[in-house]
């Protein structure tokens, strides 16, 4: 039987229990952690969102009740606080004192839980996700969201602080172009028409530029239907900001600054919620580089070049080479036919690895057939002075030594090269790179690695659309200098737009944004939109930059993702309190979910058949 809490006030939380209160008494409410019964003395361990704190009964005259406790069950004790009896736990806060208990109250019982509530257990996700209210009581996950809560409210802060006003924007509207495809949202009131649910606030907060409001950001849900990885989600949320007047500089000025000051105040917060010391110091290490520092710059091209990505991990060095000019005149016809086509010979150098044997470097053969390499060709420059190659017998010794010699290549190191267009080089390389690295246990986990990249192509051909697609969004400024080109050589215009990259990952992006109508369609024509369908999609905009519209320029930060980072989770799941599955669906509420016949009547819907999966 469940009994109230009539009459009792929780005087302070399980783990603010402290040796100063040693005598007081003391109300506290939480779960049953742990139950034992040990002798007619029963310990209960109290848990919250603190922390754990010892109950301890006396041996004698104890509310019977104590000793049959349900884990997880939630009570209120009251108490008094003494020294611990028993010896001094220092894993815990509340390590030297305990709480002898004068009431129990159990306010609700728990069944058995369908798995232990501890880190470190090995249930299947599936389980905790149905379960993820009983997941998110553990300590690890708690201490994630309690973060995640407190990082947005530095941000807050930083961005007041600086003069920009939170504004929200709806989530019913239109369809916006940001490159995934939307979720609809039928209308009842407008049979056969429907909203899109807002990829990103992007058209809203120009238009918000439009209306003055010079500084503007909001956390923003978000939402793409698109494949699923461990850094996507169907709904995500954005750290979202517009600022008016200004250029490049000044947007990476005012986040540089923003990242510097989360990086300052992130510590204690860590701490408190125990997180891993090393990443502690890793958080505070960058922060000391990032004030001394600043974040450096790289442009898309150069990242491309040197890491194959665009999203470079910098955590470690191992760039790529480019060897064409060295074996452009060879005999091997995989290399000078790919530079013959247009193509690239590029390589890597695996320092200490010549010894590999013959099994990994197909294995590192296949990762680079799956980025589109149509093979992996090897040098192996074996410790024992042997060179091992699979296509050595086509070069001269000469060609050979050249090749190796621009490598960097010396005895012990395994040299790794593709040859095919541009896009397949970078790609399988720069994953090659990242798997390397890895394995060579060159990625120190606990070092933060932050770099714009800037300078992007504007446009990006797409072999399924054929046409070009905006790299970033419609709305980007093309670099003034390339725009006279947009005609002749489309794909060689940048783009006025930048990435913040941390570890390897996209952790946010933005642009200067177009504020001149011509060039706005302009670029609407060129991305293959006819006058009538632009004017139909973002008509409104069209209109607005009729009517004074100041420069802008602004950046959208994933959250989910800066919190994975900094907090050194693998998955933005372990950052979200109820995130989806790989195939998008809420295994706790079971969502999407068939409607009854009503609703869909109402909605003026007919399920034609369900698509199979
Ligand atoms: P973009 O599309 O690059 O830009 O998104 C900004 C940032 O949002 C995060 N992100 C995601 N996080 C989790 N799950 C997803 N499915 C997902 N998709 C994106 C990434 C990304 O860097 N309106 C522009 C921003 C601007 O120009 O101001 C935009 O949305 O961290
Ligand atoms: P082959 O002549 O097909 O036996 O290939 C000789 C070597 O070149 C093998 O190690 C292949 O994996 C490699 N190779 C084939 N195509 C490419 C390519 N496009 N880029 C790099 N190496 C390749």
């Amino acid at each position: 039987m469940a009994e109230s809490m009539k009459g009792l006030k929780r005087t302070c939380r399980c783990a603010e229990v402290t040796e100063e209160m040693i005598g007081q008494s003391v109300t506290l409410m939480g779960w049953v952690a742990k139950c034992r019964n040990k002798g007619g003395i029963v310990f209960v361990d109290l848990r919250d969102r603190t922390g754990i704190v010892q109950i301890v009964t006396e041996s004698e005259g104890a509310d019977t009740r104590w000793g049959g406790l349900k884990t997880e069950s939630a009570i209120a004790v009251v108490g008094t606080v003494a020294k611990r009896g028993g010896a001094v736990n220092p894993n815990l806060k509340t390590g030297t004192i305990e709480v002898i208990p004068s009431e129990l109250r159990i306010l609700s019982t728990s069944d058995t839980t369908p798995f232990l509530i501890q880190d470190g257990i090995d249930t299947r996700e599936d389980l905790r996700l149905r379960y993820r209210y009983l997941d998110l009581r553990r300590p690890e996950l708690q201490h994630r969201i309690v973060f995640r809560a407190h990082v947005v409210q530095m941000i807050r802060d930083f961005l007041t602080g600086e003069g920009f006003l939170d504004i929200e924007t709806p989530n019913l509207i239109g369809s916006t172009p940001e490159g995934a495809r939307d979720y609809l949202v039928p209308s009842r009131v407008h049979p056969g028409s429907f909203y899109a649910l807002p990829q990103s606030p992007q058209l809203l907060k120009q238009l918000l530029m439009c209306s003055g409001f010079d500084r503007y950001y909001q956390v923003a849900r978000c939402f793409r239907d698109e494949d699923l990885r461990a850094d996507r989600q169907p709904e995500f949320t954005q750290v979202d900001m517009e600022l008016s007047f200004v250029d490049q500089d000044d947007v990476i000025d005012v986040n540089t600054r923003l990242l510097t000051y989360l990086l300052e105040k992130m510590p204690p917060v860590m701490r408190e919620l125990s997180f891993k010391e090393e990443l502690v110091q890793g958080i505070e290490s960058a922060a000391r580089d990032l004030e001394a520092n600043g974040i450096g710059r790289i442009t898309w091209q150069d990242a491309m070049d040197l890491y194959g990505s665009d999203k470079p991990d910098l955590r470690f060095d191992m760039k790529i080479t480019d060897v064409s000019d060295e074996v452009k005149d060879c005999g091997f016809s995989v290399f000078t036919g790919a530079i013959e086509g247009g193509g690239m010979v590029r390589g890597l150098n695996a320092k200490g690895q010549g010894d590999m044997p013959r099994k990994r470097i197909d294995k590192l053969t296949e990762t680079a057939k799956t980025y589109g390499a149509k093979g992996l060709a090897y040098i192996a420059l074996k410790s024992d002075g042997e060179i091992k190659s699979s296509f050595s017998k086509f070069l001269t010794e000469e060609e050979l030594g050249a090749l190796i010699k621009a490598m960097g290549g010396e005895k012990g190191d395994l040299l790794l090269f593709a040859a095919d267009r541009f896009r397949v080089v970078c790609a399988s390389l720069g994953a090659l790179r990242l798997e390397l690295g890895e394995e060579m246990g060159l990625i120190d986990p606990y070092a933060f690695r932050f770099v714009w990249v800037v300078d992007f192509p504007l446009l990006e051909w797409s072999d399924e659309e054929n046409r070009f697609m905006a790299m970033h969004h419609p709305f980007t400024m093309p670099n003034e200098e390339d725009w006279k080109n947009i005609d002749s050589d489309p794909g060689s215009v940048r783009a006025e737009a930048y990435d913040i990259v941390l570890n390897g990952c996209e952790m946010g992006g933005g642009s200067i944004r177009i504020h001149m109508d011509d060039v706005q369609e302009k670029m609407l024509e060129v991305l293959g939109f006819s006058p009538e369908r632009a004017n139909e999609q973002f008509g409104f905009l069209l209109t607005a930059f009729k009517y004074g519209v100041p420069p802008h320029a602004g950046l959208a930060y994933g959250l989910d993702r800066m919190i994975m980072l900094f907090s050194g989770a693998d998955s933005i799941r372990d950052v979200i309190a109820f995130p989806k599955v790989k195939d998008a669906s809420d295994l706790m509420m079971g969502a999407p979910s068939a409607v009854d016949e009503k609703q869909l009547h109402e909605l003026s819907l007919i399920i034609a058949e369900a698509k199979d999966k």
